[in-house]
Parts: C-alpha cells; structure tokens; sequence
C-alpha cells in the first residue's frame, strides 16, 4: 500500500508518452532470403525476430487482388504473419513493412471513376479476384472482408503504439494516404469503412437476424456451388468478414470515434461465431472429446457435387478459416465474445487427435479422413489449450511459409510464458 500510493499518483500526472520518451528502436535487420528458427520451444530470440522481419521486408509487394492473392491467398496471408510477430517485437521496421504491404492492398482497389462496373451496375470500392473476361467478372464476395481485415489490422497495431503516431512514417507516403502513422490509419479506417458502408454491409448482413449472409439477389455473379441467394455464408466466409469487422472495430475502439459502430460490428461477428460454434457436431477421437465441423449451416440447400462433405471440411482452407476465425474472436478484449475455453480445448483436441496423424502426417478433412504433409500456421494457436499436436505441427511449419513461421514463434512464446 505505501508503495502503491505513490505509483498511482504518478501514473495519474504522468502526460501521454511523447516522443522522446519512446524506445529507441532496434538496428535494421539484414535482408534474409530464408526463413529461420532456432528452436520449437523455449523463449523467441533476437535472431528469429530479425531473420524474420529481414526476410519480409525482402517480399515483392502485392500487385494483384485476383484469385485472392490479397485475401486467403499468399499476400493475405503474410501480412496477416507480419502483424502476429510484430505483437511479439513490436519493432517498428516490421510495422513499416507491413504498411508498405497494406498501402499496396488499398491501392489495388477497384476505382469508382474508371474501374470495372461490378454485378450491381456500379463501380464498387471492392478488390476484384475473376480476371476481366471470366463469367464471374462482377463478382466481389466474403474474401473482401479478408483484405479489409488485413489493412485494419495494421491501422489497429499503428494506433496501439502512442510513441509512433506522431511521427513521419519511414518508409514515406507514395500514395498520399498519409504522411504520420496516425494519419495513415486514420485513411486507412476512412477508406475501409467507405467498402463497408456501400458494399459489404448493404450486400452482405441481414439487419434483422444480424446474419452474415449471400446477397438476396439473382444476379450475384458465384463461383460457390452452395450458394443460396439471402441464405447465411458459409463458416469459412463468415470468418472472413468478421476478420474485417473485428480489426475496425478494435481500431475504432483505439481512435475512440464511434462506440454505436463498435457494438454494432462486435454484435455481428458476436452472433457469427455463436451461429458457428452451435452448429459444431460433437465426436471423439482416440478417447478425447472433439467436434466435426461441417461446411454451412443451412445443408438442406446441399446441392449435388457441393463442397459439403461428411468427413467435414477441408483442412488447407475451409476449417483453416474458420478455426482462425474463432481463435481470433476469442483473442478480442475481454474475451467480448464470451468463447469458453471448454469449447476451444475440444477444438484443441480435435487437431491434437483427429487431424495430427501418428506418421507425422495431417488429415486432409476435419474428421482426419485424408492425408496431407502441411497444416497452415493458425491451427498451432490451439496449442495453448492442447499442445499434445504442437511439436508434429510446428516441425513441418518451421520449413514453410511466412505464416507458418509466425505461428510457431508466437505459439512458442505464448507456450514458455505459461510456464
Ligand atoms: C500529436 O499531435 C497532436 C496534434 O496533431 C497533438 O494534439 C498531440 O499532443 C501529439 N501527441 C504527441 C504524443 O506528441
Ligand atoms: C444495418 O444496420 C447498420 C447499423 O445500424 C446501418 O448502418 C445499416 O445502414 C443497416 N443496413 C440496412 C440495409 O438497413
Ligand atoms: C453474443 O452472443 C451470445 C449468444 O447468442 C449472447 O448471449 C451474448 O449476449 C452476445 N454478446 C454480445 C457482446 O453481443
């Protein structure tokens, strides 16, 4: 109590952090041309986190949005990388790089004056996958709130860090989104909510059920055999939006602009997750208590050659979002969602039991039905509920991609602080 006292007293009269005060941040890391980690347990260390933020920084920037590349597809999912292992360094170098990277994705976007007219007849402020002659031209669907989740994530880890915002951003201001890291997120939520407020939110949420749904209209342009016109998405593409929908949220909580936006997408990706996690089917796998987890909800609207199969979903992608979807809801402030840790230690145990084989292999269907040498990264931020899988997970994650080597350092970091 003496000493506490004191302390509060400081902390009550102890302005804002400025500049000066911040840290000074640590030498530039070489470019490295490969990904590297020293060990699957135990503390991150130095060379890790500078052999990863080198070897991002060496990444060609995204030039494309088509066929996802920006949303699920290899770009999406390094930046995604970027912000998991700058939570750990907080080094500011990889906080530019994955600026240079959300710069890039905004800047893809379709352009409302000369871009492609979309199935609605207009110009959307959306990121376009079908190439120009395809069937599917006008299409922009639930991977659109994919992107917007990346470029949010990296305006809520800018605003998270009071020491940078008034600072130039280093890397400079190619595209005049702004010259300062709070100018910059700043354009980067304006920007974002401008898709929201006429694309994803009027197209894709049924204001009444709160559901996250396919637009009800004919004419959406779908690559998605399951599609049901004003019927709920998928788990998978849900999870996509509510990537979007959560990272602004978080944002809008930091600037502190607009709490009825706050509740508003929190309450979206809140009924989501419940939606999801109700329909989870309960099973066992080598006497453990573990779920099946099936495309959709709505498998009355099953057509023939449909994506929905009785083993569960695909592992590389599907179950892959949705899993990461979840862990993501459950990582929001004061777990907002209210995600037991019953529920996540089965999901825990479903990896651990059903998809992490005996020969080291991975099932390729939720139900372990399949087999596949690769799991992507997220499935080890289960660990921390049931790490019996870590170790076969992590061994072959440590020789893939960027996302995968993200994984094992923040799941191994998360691992040695519990002890
Ligand atoms: C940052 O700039 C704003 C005005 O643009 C000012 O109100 C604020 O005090 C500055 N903050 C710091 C930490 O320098
Ligand atoms: C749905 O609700 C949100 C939040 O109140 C609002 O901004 C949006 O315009 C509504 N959409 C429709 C189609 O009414
Ligand atoms: C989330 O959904 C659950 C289940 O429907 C509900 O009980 C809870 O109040 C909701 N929380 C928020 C923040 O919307």
């Amino acid at each position: 109590m003496f000493l506490l006292f004191p302390l509060l007293l400081l902390l009550l009269f102890t302005p804002l952090p400025l500049n000066a005060d911040c840290p000074p941040p640590p030498p530039l890391a070489p470019r490295a041309t490969k990904l590297r980690i020293e060990s699957l347990t135990g503390k991150v260390t130095a060379t890790e986190l500078a052999n990863f933020a080198g070897f991002v920084r060496q990444l060609t920037l995204p030039k494309t949005a088509l066929e996802n590349v920006i949303a699920d597809g290899f770009s999406g999912r390094n930046i995604q990388a970027m912000g998991m292992v700058y939570e750990l360094s907080r080094d500011p170098q990889l906080l530019d790089t994955m600026i240079a990277n959300a710069d890039a994705m905004l800047k893809l976007r379709n352009d409302p004056n000369k871009g492609r007219v979309m199935w609605t007849g207009k110009r959307d402020l959306v990121w376009i996958t079908e190439p120009e002659r395809d069937i599917h031209a006008g299409y922009a669907g639930a991977e659109n709130g994919d992107t917007i989740g990346h470029i949010a994530y990296t305006a809520k880890l800018i605003l998270e860090n009071p020491c940078l915002l008034n600072r130039t951003v280093t890397i400079g201001n190619k595209y005049g989104f702004g010259k300062t890291y709070y100018d910059r997120a700043h354009t980067y939520i304006y920007e974002l909510e401008r898709t929201m407020d006429t694309y994803i939110i009027p197209w894709f949420i049924n204001n009444n059920t709160l559901t996250e749904i396919y637009p009800k209209n004919v004419r959406f342009p779908t690559t998605d055999i399951d599609t049901h016109f004003g019927g709920p998405l998928p788990w998978n593409q849900m999870m996509m939006l509510n990537n979007g929908l959560q990272r602004l949220a978080e944002a809008h909580e930091l600037l502190g602009d607009n709490p009825e936006k706050v509740s508003y997408y929190d309450s979206l990706v809140n009924r989501s997750i419940h939606y999801m996690t109700d329909h989870f089917l309960k099973r066992t796998s080598r006497g453990h208590d573990t779920y099946l987890i099936l495309y959709l909800a709505e498998q009355r609207f099953r057509p023939k050659g449909s994506s929905v199969s009785t083993h569960g979903e695909l592992t590389e992608i599907h179950l892959l979002y949705d899993v990461w979807g979840l862990i993501r809801g459950y990582h929001r402030a004061n777990n907002k969602y209210g995600i037991s840790k019953d529920l996540l230690t089965r999901v825990a145990n479903t990896i651990s039991y059903s998809l992490v084989h005996r020969d080291g292999k991975f099932g390729a269907y939720c139900d372990g039905t399949g087999s596949v040498h690769h799991l992507p990264g997220p499935y080890l931020l289960y660990s921390e509920f049931n790490s019996d899988g870590y170790l076969s997970l992590a061994k072959v994650m440590a020789k893939h991609q960027a996302l995968d080597v993200a994984s094992v350092l923040y799941m191994k970091s998360r691992l040695h602080l519990q002890h």
